[in-house]
C-alpha cells in the first residue's frame, strides 16, 4: 500500500518503501518485484559504448588519450581516480557539454559525437548532478524542477507540478516546494537538484562527485537518496572520492589514470585485491578506518597504533593524529562508553587527500546524548575552538545500523 502525504491542499503519494510502489507521476525509486522464473529475461543492453575517446585541450592537456569501455543498462558505475585524471571531463564528453577530440560515444545506439547528431534528443535520455548542485537562485524549488519539463518536454504546467511534487515527496523534501536555494543546507540543495534531473525521466544519470562541496555532516542524507535510486535499474555513473559509498553502490569501479580506464572491476576487485599498482597505492590512500566500539573493554591503544599506521601511510603529521585521537578518546571513551554497560558506537576515519581533511565520524546508540561543547576536557574544548577544526552533531532517524546519534568532526592543516 502506499500511503498518501499532505503537502497544502494537496495529498501525495508517501516514499515507498517496499518493492515496485509505482504510481500515477510514473517514477519509482524502489526496485521492481523479481520476474518470475519462467520469464525469459532480455539480454543485456548496450547503454553507453565509448570507442578510443580522447580530450585534448587548447592547452595541450589531454586527459583523455584512448577511453574505452562498455555500460551496459542498469550499470551503477563509480568512477575513481587521483584528481585531474579527466573523470569530471569524461562525463562532460558522455553528454556533450565537452567535445571530444575524437573518437566514439554511442548512446544507446546513437554516435553522438557523428555530425549532424541531434544533441538536445540524447540529452534528454541523460541528467547530470554536479557538485555544485547548480540550481537557479531566483527561482523556487519548485519552479526550478517544474521549468525544464515544460520547456524541454512540453509538458503542462499541471504535469510538471504532479511530478516535481511526487519527486521533492521522495526525497523528503515535499515542505520546501517555495524555498529558494539560499534558503536550503547543502544537503537540501543537492536533493532538489536529484529531484530536478529525475524529473527529465532520463535513462542515464551521471554525477560529478555530488557529496565533495558538503559538509560532512550532510553526505550521508544525500547519498541515502543515491543508494536508494541506484536500485531502481537506471544506469548511472558517479564520480566519487568516497570510497566507502563507491563500494556499497556499484557494480562496476572503473579507475582512471594516464589517460585511459586504467583498471576496472567490481567492488570487490578493485578495493580489495586490485592488480595493478597504480590503482593498489591509489585504493590504500583511501582506505577507511572503521571500529565498533561495543564493550567497555575496547582495546584503545590497538586502535592508536592503527591510527599512527594509517597516519604513516597517508603522511598525515603526527600532530594531527593526535588530535584525532584526543578527540575519539573524549567523545567515545570518555563519554559514550561511559553512559552504559554496552556501549554501541561506530566510529569511521577518512582522510580527504584533495581537501587534505581528516574526518571523524562518531555513530552511537545511547540513552544519553553527548554534546561535544559541554565536554568537561579542557584540551578538548580548545580542540573544537581550533580554527582547523569542525564539530556538527546530529540526531538520526532509521539509521541502518540503528543508531540514534552522530558527531562528525573534522581536521584540516593549515601551514603556519
Ligand atoms: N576547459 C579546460 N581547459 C583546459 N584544461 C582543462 C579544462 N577542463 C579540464 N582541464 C584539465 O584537464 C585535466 C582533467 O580535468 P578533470 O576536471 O576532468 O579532472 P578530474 O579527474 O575530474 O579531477 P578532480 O578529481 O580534481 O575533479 C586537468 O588537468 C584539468 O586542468
Ligand atoms: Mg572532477
Amino acid at each position: 500500500m502506499v500511503g498518501l502525504v499532505k503537502c497544502g491542499d494537496q495529498l501525495y503519494p508517501r516514499i515507498p518503501t517496499a518493492a515496485g510502489t509505482n504510481n500515477a507521476c510514473g517514477a519509482s525509486l524502489v526496485k521492481q518485484d523479481k520476474p518470475a522464473a519462467n520469464v525469459i529475461l532480455p539480454r543485456v543492453k548496450r547503454m553507453i559504448e565509448i570507442r578510443h575517446l580522447r580530450k585534448e585541450f587548447d592547452d595541450n592537456t589531454i586527459p583523455l588519450k584512448d577511453v574505452n569501455v562498455t555500460i551496459n543498462n542498469g550499470d551503477v558505475i563509480s568512477i575513481i581516480g587521483p584528481s585531474g585524471t579527466g573523470k569530471s571531463t569524461l562525463l562532460r564528453c558522455i553528454n556533450m557539454l565537452t567535445e571530444p577530440t575524437s573518437g566514439e560515444i554511442i548512446v544507446d545506439g546513437q554516435d553522438i559525437t557523428a555530425r549532424g547528431c541531434n544533441l538536445n534528443e540524447v540529452r534528454k535520455k541523460m541528467g547530470m548532478v554536479f557538485q555544485s548542485f547548480n540550481l537557479f537562485g531566483h527561482l523556487t524549488v519548485i519552479e526550478n524542477i517544474m521549468n525544464p519539463q515544460i520547456t524541454l518536454l512540453g509538458r503542462s504546467r499541471q504535469e510538471a507540478f504532479d511530478k516535481a511534487m511526487y519527486l521533492l515527496t521522495q526525497v523528503g523534501l515535499a515542505t520546501k516546494v517555495f524555498s529558494y536555494p539560499d534558503e536550503l543546507s547543502g544537503g537540501q540543495q543537492q536533493r532538489i537538484a536529484i529531484a530536478r534531473t529525475l524529473a527529465m525521466d532520463p535513462d542515464i544519470i551521471l554525477f560529478d562527485e555530488p557529496t565533495s562541496a558538503l559538509d560532512p555532516s550532510m553526505i550521508g542524507e544525500v547519498q541515502s537518496v543515491i543508494k536508494l535510486l541506484a536500485k531502481t535499474g537506471r544506469t548511472m555513473m558517479i564520480v566519487t572520492h568516497e570510497m566507502d559509498f563507491a563500494r556499497k553502490i556499484s557494480n562496476r569501479v572503473l579507475f582512471m589514470a594516464d589517460g585511459v580506464i586504467y583498471e576496472e572491476g567490481t567492488p570487490k576487485q578493485i578495493f580489495d585485491h586490485p592488480q595493478k599498482e597504480l590503482t593498489r597505492k591509489f585504493v590504500q590512500r583511501l582506505t577507511t578506518l572503521s571500529y565498533k566500539i561495543d564493550s567497555t573493554e575496547f582495546d584503545f591503544e590497538a586502535m592508536n597504533e592503527e591510527l599512527q599506521a594509517y597516519g604513516e601511510k597517508l603522511l598525515i603529521e603526527a600532530e594531527r593524529l593526535t588530535k584525532l585521537s584526543l578527540a575519539i578518546e573524549e567523545i567515545c571513551i570518555n563519554n559514550i562508553a561511559n553512559y552504559s554497560d554496552n556501549p554501541f558506537i561506530l566510529v569511521k576515519i577518512e582522510y580527504s587527500e584533495k581537501q587534505d581533511t581528516l574526518y571523524l565520524s562518531v555513530k552511537y546508540k545511547a540513552e544519553e546524548h553527548f554534546t561535544p561543547r559541554e565536554s568537561e576536557s579542557k584540551l578538548f574544548l580548545l580542540l573544537l575552538d581550533e580554527p582547523t577544526t569542525s564539530v556538527s552533531e546530529k540526531k538520526l532517524t532509521d539509521d541502518p545500523d540503528g543508531c540514534e546519534y552522530q558527531i562528525d568532526m573534522s581536521f584540516k592543516w593549515v601551514e603556519e
